[in-house]
């Protein structure tokens, strides 16, 4: 099963992000009411929580097309014009990873978003104009790890922001049990429960692990999923109690062992842990802050008490907090 097979494709199937769901329900159906396109829209948060299934979710409420793209892909002015310009009445144009524009292309981006309108130089020096090109009204879905990587011109052009969260476990146990059976998977509740405490509140790290249970399911001939063959397939995967995979368990241990607790900058923690900052600032590190193991304080990140107790490690001193 392809991954698009197990996406939701309406907001009504769409789990959890009770605000986003609520806030869009309401946008979705004023501009459909007004027949115009949807205010241009931009979803941040943490990889794998949905950005690019509420993009396909606007689309498909609006009844309209959607072209996909990302930052780093559109190189030139022109690419970006391209796109543009193909556009029909009322589609969504989705642009991933829009903090990766380079400043020209964000240029060509501003009145487009603002007045359907590309300004075009043509030719060089004196001789050199600019000329404006209607294009059909659109709405551009952009999506980010973190709002902050945006420039302000830009972030201030979206009508609409939605920042997703981490899914509780009770929505990620819907969530599992709803993939499984498209996946034609038998998975009892306390077998989705297992597989949704331990997946970092993310949908597509849930529906990753439990592809892999599947398979430990299948060759060890079990039928029904449940609890203990859950445990197997992710104590194999080394994915731990609190979902903590092999990277976040290194950030910890770190922390811990290295810096002996003590707050430290993120550059030092990205050349001990042997991973980029980015990936450190955007993919590792939130779910560590969100479930409480690590803190951001003015002097860098540090570790929490939870930290030393998961990995039943003593307290530094008395007075670490
Ligand atoms: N699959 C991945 N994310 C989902 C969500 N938010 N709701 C339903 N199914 C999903």
């Amino acid at each position: 099963q392809v991954d698009r097979a197990i996406r939701p494709q309406m907001l009504d199937e769409y789990i959890g992000q009770p605000i986003v769901r609520e806030q869009m329900e309401i946008f979705i159906q004023a501009a459909r009411q007004r027949s115009e396109p949807l205010d241009h829209t931009l979803i941040f948060g943490p990889p794998g929580l949905g950005k690019t299934t509420l993009a396909n979710i606007v689309a498909n409420e609006m009844g309209a097309d959607i072209k996909t793209t990302s930052g780093p892909v559109l190189e030139r002015a022109g690419d970006l014009a391209a796109l543009l310009t193909n556009l029909e009445d009322g589609d969504v144009l989705f642009i991933d990873e829009i903090h990766r524009l380079s400043p020209a292309i964000e240029e060509v981006l501003y009145p487009a978003m603002e007045d359907y309108q590309l300004d075009i130089m043509i030719g060089e020096g004196p001789a050199a104009r600019s000329i404006k090109i209607e294009i059909p009204p659109f709405t551009l879905v952009g999506a980010t790890t973190r709002a902050g990587l945006l420039t302000s011109p830009l972030r201030d052009r979206f009508g609409i922001v939605q920042r997703l969260e981490f899914y509780d476990v009770q929505s990620l146990t819907t969530i599992v049990g709803r993939s499984a059976s498209k996946m034609g998977v038998v998975l009892d509740e306390s077998g989705c429960f297992e597989v949704a405490r331990r997946s970092r509140g993310t949908p597509r790290i849930a529906n990753r692990l439990l592809r892999r249970v599947r398979d430990v399911a299948q060759v060890g001939g079990e039928k029904v999923v449940g609890e203990k063959v859950a445990r197997r397939a992710l104590d194999m995967l080394s994915v731990d109690s609190q979902g903590f995979d092999h990277l976040d368990r290194r950030m910890l241990l770190t922390m811990i062992e290295k810096f002996d607790g003590r707050p430290v900058g993120l550059d030092s923690i990205a050349a001990a842990v042997g991973e980029d900052k980015d990936t450190i600032e955007d993919v590792i590190e939130p779910f560590l802050i969100q479930q409480g193991f690590v803190i951001r304080t003015p002097r860098g990140r540090q570790v929490t008490k939870r930290a030393y107790e998961h990995f039943n490690y003593q307290l530094p001193s008395e007075d670490f907090k």
